[in-house]
């Protein structure tokens, strides 16, 4: 798949911007704050219809103005498809294919499958273990159409066992059974697909950061989950008086986590902001990689929002050879600095353009 070409129009600080694109690297270079990132954001609006910074859709109209408006041209396995979104200040926004609003937004995701890689991404290494579940979330469910609904009778089941917990009163032993029985139910396939998809991605994962760094550091992954102590209802069972105690549940696959590990350490720990950041890379490489294989029926867009940021030049060259080679597709990058990539570029075998952002305004 590729985006050939996209309208922007009040979005963020961009009044508006009218771009051809080139199907394989595309750049946008630019100091701080001059709306390289905002184009992205634009990008991955067309993909997700939302932006990827902001949850409140207003907030992207350009200050003093009424609205705003994307529009892309995509190649989407030979047939020209045409998606926009529009926002008029207190309306509705308005999402469209080939022109078409669409009834339900959901229905569009999916059809234009985007991976992007940005500074905030930190938080899978560096936050709580909600957010690496949820990276294992996103991934199984794009290719796994039964998971997502273990999940949700999952937790249905999870928040009224602890509801249970809270009440003042001694809660009764059958009910809370029949809580127990479906969260053991529903957790021991999660547990197996969340296995079975961590067995698969770690080599794949790994062939990444070697490559990337040049075979310099071992880093692995491992898939922590009180299912691996026994069957999960007797490990939720078990300390029925500790969860009574604090009130919530202690066990289950709502607690499951993923250690990360550069040598034998946790990389939370002791990991460089460049080791830290090639190993988040490596992550969403190969996170890329199980998309286009199980997921989706095109190549995705590869975003990577401040890419030499932090890393030597040696790991961001071996990153751009990585995402130039035919496996991926078309990718859009930003950088503050412009000799660097020259450099890179001219080496790489590739197709390229270089835009240049200042104040909201892109030029070729
Ligand atoms: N709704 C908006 N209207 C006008 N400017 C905005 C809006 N939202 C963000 N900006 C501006 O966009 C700029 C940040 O752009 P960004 O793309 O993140 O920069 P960078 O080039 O560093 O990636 C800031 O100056 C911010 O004020
Ligand atoms: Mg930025």
């Amino acid at each position: 798949m590729t985006l050939n070409h996209i309208t922007i129009l009040n979005y963020k600080n961009i009044k508006e911007a009218e771009l051809d694109f080139s199907p394989n690297i595309n750049c946008f270079v630019g100091s701080n704050g001059e709306g390289k990132t905002n184009v992205l954001d634009a990008i991955y609006f067309l993909s997700f219809t939302k932006s990827a910074t902001n949850a409140i859709d207003s907030q992207n109209v350009r200050h003093g103005e009424e609205f705003f408006m994307v529009q892309g041209l995509y190649d989407l396995n030979g047939n020209t498809e045409e998606v926009s979104c529009g926002l008029k200040l207190h309306q509705k926004k308005q999402f469209k294919r080939n022109k078409k609003a669409y009834k339900k937004l959901a229905e569009h995701i999916g059809l234009l499958p985007l991976i992007l890689v940005s500074p905030n991404d930190h938080e899978l290494i560096l936050g709580g273990s909600d957010e690496r579940r949820r990276f294992m979330d996103i991934v199984i469910s794009q290719y796994n159409p039964t998971y997502m609904n273990l999940l949700m009778r999952y937790n249905v089941a999870l928040q009224q066992r602890n509801i249970l917990l809270k009440q003042e009163e001694e809660p009764d032993v059958e009910i809370m059974t029949a809580y127990e029985e479906v969260m053991a139910q529903c957790g021991e396939p999660i547990y197996r697909m969340r296995n079975e998809f961590i067995t698969e991605f770690i080599p794949v994962f790994q062939d990444y950061y070697s490559r990337i760094s040049g075979d310099h550091e071992q880093v692995s992954l491992t898939y922590i989950s009180h299912c691996q102590r026994g069957p999960l209802l007797e490990v939720i069972q078990r300390d029925r008086a500790k969860d009574r105690a604090v009130g919530y549940s202690l066990h289950g696959i709502h607690k499951d986590d993923l250690t990360m590990t550069l040598g034998d350490y946790p990389i939370k720990r002791e990991g460089s902001q460049g080791q830290n950041k090639t190993y988040l890379i490596s992550l969403k490489l190969a996170q890329f990689n199980f998309l286009k294989q199980t997921g989706s029926k095109t190549t995705p867009l590869l975003l990577l929002d401040d890419i030499f940021d932090k890393l030597d030049a040696n790991r961001v060259e071996q990153i751009i050879n990585l995402a130039s080679d035919e496996a991926f597709g078309q990718i859009f990058i930003t950088d503050t600095n412009r000799e660097n990539l020259d450099r890179i570029l001219e080496r790489s075998q590739g197709d390229y353009k270089i835009f240049k952002v200042k104040d909201g305004v892109i030029t070729e």
